[in-house]
Formats: C-alpha cells, sequence, structure tokens
C-alpha cells in the first residue's frame, strides 16, 4: 500500500487527492462551489449535488494526472456525515473506480479526515491525545486513547462554530461564509467598544460539551440595541466591506473574542483533565486568526504541543481523507460495494462526560 486516491463531496467542495504513503502529498484538487452557493447564502444541497456530478470526473483526472490511474493501491472516500445527496456522487465515483481498477475501497468518516489534517506538516503523533475540530457542521472535542480510538468527549448542544460566524454575518448583511468576512473586520475593531452580555455556558455533567446560542442571542441584542443596519447588497462586496462602519468592527472583534474564549476554555479544561501527549484542531474555523493565536498560547501556557494544520488542510480537502485512508488500509481494512453514504455517521464511541478521567 502506497499511493492512494482520496476523494472527497461531503458538502461544498469537490475535492479530490493522491497522498503517498499516507503522508506526502503528491496532488490536492479542490473544485469550491463557494460563489455558486454564495447568492443563497449558505449550501443549498441539490445545487450541491449537481455541481459534484458535473466536477468530479475532471478534479479526479487532475488529481491522478501525474500518478496515473494504474499506480492507485487504494481509493478513499468520504461516506458520512454529509449532505446525503452529495456524499452519493463522490462515493459511487470511488467504488466505480475501484470496481474498474481493481483497487481496494475504503469508506471515511469526514471528520476522522479532519483529525488527519496535520500528518502533512507534522507527521504521526503520540496517544493519548486530545482532537479539537471545529467548523461549520461541527464543533467537536475527542480523546484517543490509541490509534484509531476515538471517543467523543464533546459537541455543541446547538450551532457549530463556523454556522454561528456565517449566521451573525449574515445577520450584519457581509455576506457568505461569515467566518473570514467577520475575522478581517475584527482585526479593526475594538472589543471593549461591544462589550456583549454573555456568559460561555458550563453545561452540567458535560463538561467538554459548547453552546453558541447564548451568545448569538447578545448578538441580536447588541445589533438591536445599538440599532446597527445591515451592510447593503451590491456587486462590490470589497468595496462595501471596506465601508463597514465601526460599530460592525467592534462587534465583529467581540463576538469573535467570545467564539474563540468558548473553544479555549473547554479544550483547556480537558487538557487538565486528559493530560495528552498532543492536541490536533482542524475544521474550517481554525483558519481563524485569533484562534491560531489563542492556541498557540495554550500551548505555551499547558507545555503541551498543539498541533495546527495549514489554512489549505484545515477547510474540506481530499488529502486528509486520503491519509485516514491510508491508516484504515495498511491495517487490511476495507469496504466492499454495499458501502451506502450515512449522512449522520458519528464517530467513535460518545461519552456524555467521563468521571474519571484518564490520568498519565
Ligand atoms: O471545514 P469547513 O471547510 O467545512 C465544514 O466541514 O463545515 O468549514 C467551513 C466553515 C464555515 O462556517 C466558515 O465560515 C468557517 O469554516 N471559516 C472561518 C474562517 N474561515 C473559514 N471561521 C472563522 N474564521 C475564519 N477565518
Ligand atoms: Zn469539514
Amino acid at each position: 500500500m502506497r499511493t492512494v486516491l482520496g476523494i472527497e463531496t461531503s458538502c461544498d467542495e469537490t475535492a479530490a487527492a493522491v497522498v503517498i504513503e499516507g503522508r506526502q502529498v503528491s496532488s490536492n484538487v479542490i473544485a469550491s462551489q463557494m460563489e455558486i452557493h454564495r447568492p443563497y447564502g449558505g449550501v443549498v444541497p441539490e445545487i450541491a449535488s449537481r455541481q459534484h456530478l458535473e466536477a468530479m470526473a475532471d478534479v479526479v483526472a487532475g488529481a491522478v494526472a501525474e500518478t496515473g490511474f494504474d499506480g492507485l493501491d487504494g481509493i478513499a472516500v468520504t461516506y458520512g456525515p454529509g449532505l446525503v445527496g452529495a456524499l452519493l456522487v463522490g462515493l459511487s465515483y470511488a467504488k466505480a473506480l475501484s470496481l474498474a481498477l481493481d483497487v481496494p475501497l475504503i469508506g471515511v468518516h469526514h471528520i476522522e479526515g479532519h483529525l488527519f489534517s496535520t500528518v502533512f506538516e507534522y507527521g504521526d503523533w503520540d496517544y493519548p491525545a486530545l482532537a479539537l475540530i471545529v467548523s461549520g457542521g461541527h464543533t467537536d472535542l475527542f480523546y484517543l486513547p490509541a490509534a484509531l480510538t476515538y471517543e467523543r468527549l464533546g459537541h455543541t448542544r446547538d450551532d457549530a462554530a463556523g454556522e454561528a460566524y456565517d449566521k451573525t454575518a449574515r445577520r450584519l448583511g457581509l455576506g457568505y461564509p461569515g467566518g473570514p468576512i467577520l475575522d478581517r473586520l475584527a482585526q479593526t475593531g475594538r472589543t471593549e467598544a461591544a462589550p456583549l452580555v454573555y456568559r460561555p455556558p458550563l453545561i452540567p455533567d458535560a463538561p467538554y460539551d459548547f453552546s453558541f446560542s447564548g451568545l448569538k442571542t447578545a448578538v441580536l441584542r447588541y445589533i438591536r440595541e445599538q440599532q446597527i443596519a445591515p451592510l447593503p447588497e451590491g456587486p462590490n462586496r470589497e468595496a462595501i466591506l471596506a465601508q463597514a462602519p465601526d460599530n460592525i468592527r467592534h462587534l465583529a472583534a467581540s463576538f469573535q473574542q467570545a467564539v474563540v474564549n468558548t473553544l479555549i476554555s473547554v479544550l483547556e479544561r480537558a487538557i487538565v483533565a486528559y493530560r495528552p501527549r498532543v492536541v490536533l484542531t482542524g475544521g474550517g474555523v481554525v483558519c481563524n486568526s485569533a484562534l491560531r493565536q489563542a492556541l498557540a498560547e495554550l500551548a505555551e501556557r499547558m507545555g503541551v504541543g498543539i498541533r495546527i494544520p495549514h489554512p489549505k488542510y484545515t477547510t474540506d480537502n481530499a488529502a486528509m481523507i486520503a491519509a485516514a485512508g491510508y491508516a484504515h488500509l495498511v491495517r487490511g481494512e476495507r469496504h466492499d460495494w454495499s458501502l451506502e453514504p450515512a449522512p449522520s455517521l458519528r464517530l467513535g464511541s460518545h461519552t456524555a462526560a467521563r468521571p474519571q478521567p484518564f490520568r498519565a
């Protein structure tokens, strides 16, 4: 087992990548549908499926251009969670390729893929490990006692962090996706100029769960009280954003600080309790400048390595799927043609709370 083709179509990126020995990215092709979904302010599932169908063959051909189909030893594909119609496109394509080339197929959990997104820059990791995955669809904290063993310690009770970013941005008329835009506006805002009445929730018996609904309410209340008008619509977004008033910039900074504080406080609590050898991070929100800085500071403060992937690997891509698939394929694991898309697939065992956490 050497060369694995990864395929990812769980949401709005059609992606394929060839990865050598689970580590070395030979190609990483991503056809983003962002511009197509932008006018709708979010991903439209039917449009996503159709776009995947149109892009799939070219994206895969682009990814294997150097290796060639003959050079493939395995095919790894996301089979859940995600949009069912979108997953179906990648999975059907992967099954057909696997059958035609007589190459083993492995289905990969999308979040397990995100967990492998640090491997390209940092290599393998030691156990026990913790993993924080923060994206538009997920905000999850995992404990990894050993290789390919996952216990979900906590998850979001309501919105994912990226979803909170996207909804807040929509309310302020900033556009989609909201994360990068709010991140940028926050750089020129002052948190103290937009104080939000909000306390990060500590959920009884679930110390590693997250919640962003209280923050969402606080933002709404602030917008109402301060009578902040959303930015106007218009074709030249850059020019409109450049003229965003100070009160929107201050609110962006304050909102961003609250999201980052929520994520860091839960992660810090878990580091104290579980004493991991390393912390892995992944998911689109890990592109966030304030979160990256706060993670680096937390690593320093706690004396633990926190692996933060390059932005090109934090958002959805197929290299991470190939890397995760490789880890399973080398153990002799395979899927057969009966593999179906699993829109609500869960990863590992789920612990609502562990009263007796592991101590090194
Ligand atoms: O991992 P991803 O590409 O797709 C999912 O699996 O959801 O994450 C997309 C999410 C979006 O909600 C987007 O707003 C958010 O990641 N995001 C950010 C930043 N860049 C992307 N959120 C905050 N700050 C950013 N710089
Ligand atoms: Zn993702």
